[in-house]
């Protein structure tokens, strides 16, 4: 019987359907053989001599002690595109509510309670207040290549966008067989420059810390949205902060907020929510124990 132990909300219901006759699931072992994660740290953990695999239900895996992991012999797994989709709709509405007032609009009606009938007339001679943009025809520049940038690209565009994309890690020609209708730029500068929108989409590692900085925030035109739902600290906080009090950044919008973050102007902040579906918490529930089992029974590393 294998123990695999389950940190903060990992879906038990996820869990419901599935065949687990050799396994005991738990919030708490002594001597577990694999641990399933969300977003908990785990970096001041103990790690039990016992454990032989951690797996992150998510893509980023910044919570896990790798190198800890690498002394003591645990494989480390992720979930890659298990929460794409919820991840992708998200960066879309993003896209919309920065584009169209429409979370300023909402909290603007609620002001009309008690107003009675002349709720409509207020209404016509408010709504002024609220026009925006529609995303239709603008250009969305995507960094990041993986699940979720190639989903957010393909949204985007179905929704008459101009996508141009880029990773920085993948090369250009492997970017063309994952992504093969979305047009790509061979460099960041020619990506951000002309760009409406910048979605940024590559993980938080010690190279990517503060990826948007005043040199790339530079490289964009003038009134561009920044949407951000992939790691906090791709942003150098700083910089933003600037680009939003200059105007050259109309709108951050970004799930992850934080103190800083919040008192920033022209902020949508999103209390990480991106991943954060029935359907992904499912999908990465099962991938991540899929792994874990596959790694235990037979050996197999997938996706570590
Ligand atoms: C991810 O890395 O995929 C997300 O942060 C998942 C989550 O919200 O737990």
């Amino acid at each position: 019987m294998f123990k695999i132990q389950t940190l903060n909300k990992i879906d038990p219901i996820g869990l419901k359907n599935f065949p687990l006759d050799q396994y005991e699931i738990a919030s708490e072992f002594a001597t577990p053989d694999g641990i399933v994660v969300r977003s908990q740290k785990m970096h001041d953990m103990e790690l039990p001599s016992s454990l032989k695999a951690i797996a992150r239900a998510g893509a980023g895996v910044n919570n896990i002690p790798l190198e800890k992991c690498t002394d003591q012999g645990i494989v480390v797994f992720n979930t890659p595109g298990a929460n794409a989709h919820a991840v992708k709709e998200l960066v879309i509405a993003g896209m919309l509510l920065s584009s169209r007032g429409i979370a300023q609009s909402i909290e603007w009606a609620k002001t009309l309670i008690g107003k009675g009938d002349e709720v409509p007339a207020l209404v016509e001679a408010g709504k002024k207040n609220y026009g925006g943009n529609e995303i239709r025809g603008k250009k969305l520049a995507v960094i990041g290549l993986g699940a979720i940038g190639v989903l957010i690209a393909n949204a985007a565009q179905a929704l008459g966008m101009e996508v141009i994309g880029y990773d920085p890690y993948i090369s250009v020609k492997q970017a063309w067989k994952l992504s093969r209708n979305i047009k790509r730029a061979e460099g960041i500068e020619v990506l951000l420059s002309d760009a409406d929108y910048v979605t940024i989409n590559i993980p938080q590692t010690a190279e990517t810390k503060g990826y948007i900085n005043k040199d790339k925030l530079k490289m964009m035109k003038d009134g561009v949205r920044i949407l951000n739902f992939a790691r906090g600290g791709l942003i150098n906080n700083a910089d933003m902060n600037q680009a939003l009090e200059s105007g050259k950044v109309a709108c951050y919008v970004t799930d992850f907020p934080d103190e800083e973050v919040l008192k920033m102007k022209n902020v949508i902040a999103i209390p990480h929510l991106g991943a954060s579906t029935e359907e992904s918490e499912q999908n990465c529930a099962i991938m991540a124990v899929n792994q874990v089992r596959d790694y235990l029974e037979n050996g197999n590393i997938v996706n570590s």
